[in-house]
């Protein structure tokens, strides 16, 4: 098992943060932590609680009443709202075209940092999301800014539907992807920023395994082979 650090990921949507985050956990034996798990849980529980997505307050109220809990598992993790497994209910079109207007209430966003911040204490750590390098874990050992071109972007979130026999079309997905990449980067509270410190890493033409193998390099480059 490698040293205990923290290892912050963050970017845009489908820059290959939660499949690259995933093996690197994997390969070092740290916890991982998608953070965008968390506020899609809240997105559902708002969403079947009928709950005004505008209003803070309403939002808060629910969050409070709810555990979320992120059981690592082989392949990845599986996500449990007050010990309802919810691991395939977050990712439906509806939640994620929700997500960013409840993601964008500070008073939220403190609570979902304050308890992204008790997962990571005492454990080797990658976490993954859009403000872990700039507001979760500022002092994170490793932080890596991914991104790829939003064409590139559709074109996976695309070929993932197909794969899972949904339908899909590649211009309503670069539009939707192309809001949300907006709404995440203009919101007031914390929005999506590279960190100072942060190693950028372009994806669009680079594989998993080449991108896993940049961010281990920067990992060694702190903690030693
Ligand atoms: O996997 P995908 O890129 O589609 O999204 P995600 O990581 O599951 O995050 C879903 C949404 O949650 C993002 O679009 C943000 O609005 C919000 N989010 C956030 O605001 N801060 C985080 N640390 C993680 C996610
Ligand atoms: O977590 P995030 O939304 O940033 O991305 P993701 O859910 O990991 O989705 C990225 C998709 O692009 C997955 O289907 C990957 O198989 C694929 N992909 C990648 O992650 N990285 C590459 N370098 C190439 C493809």
């Amino acid at each position: 098992k490698s040293k205990n650090i923290a290892i912050a990921i963050d970017g845009p949507a489908a820059a290959g943060k939660s499949t690259v985050s995933k093996l690197v956990a994997k390969k070092l034996q740290f916890v991982y932590v998608d953070t965008g798990a968390m506020y899609r849980a809240l997105t559902l529980t708002a969403l079947e609680a009928g709950a005004d997505l505008e209003s803070e307050e309403a939002l808060l109220t629910l969050l409070q009443g709810i555990d979320i809990v992120l059981m690592q598992h082989e392949d990845g993790q599986k996500v449990l709202v007050n010990h309802n497994d919810v691991t395939e209910a977050i990712r439906t079109n509806e939640v994620t075209n929700n997500v960013s207007v409840v993601a964008k209430h500070p008073l939220v966003r403190k609570e979902m940092v304050r308890r992204q911040q008790n997962l990571a204490a005492d454990n080797g750590i990658v976490m993954d999301g859009r403000d872990i390098g700039t507001r979760v874990l500022p002092d994170a050992d490793v932080k890596i800014f991914m991104i790829a071109s939003v064409e590139e972007r559709a074109e996976r979130r695309y070929k993932e539907n197909i794969a899972k026999g949904f339908e899909a079309d590649l211009a309503q997905l670069k539009e939707e992807i192309r809001l949300r990449d907006k709404l995440d980067s203009e919101r007031e509270a914390s929005p999506l920023v590279k960190a100072e410190d942060a190693v950028e890493i372009d994806t669009t033409s680079l594989s998993i395994e080449g991108v896993v193998e940049k961010i281990l390099d920067a990992v060694y480059d702190v903690i030693g082979r």
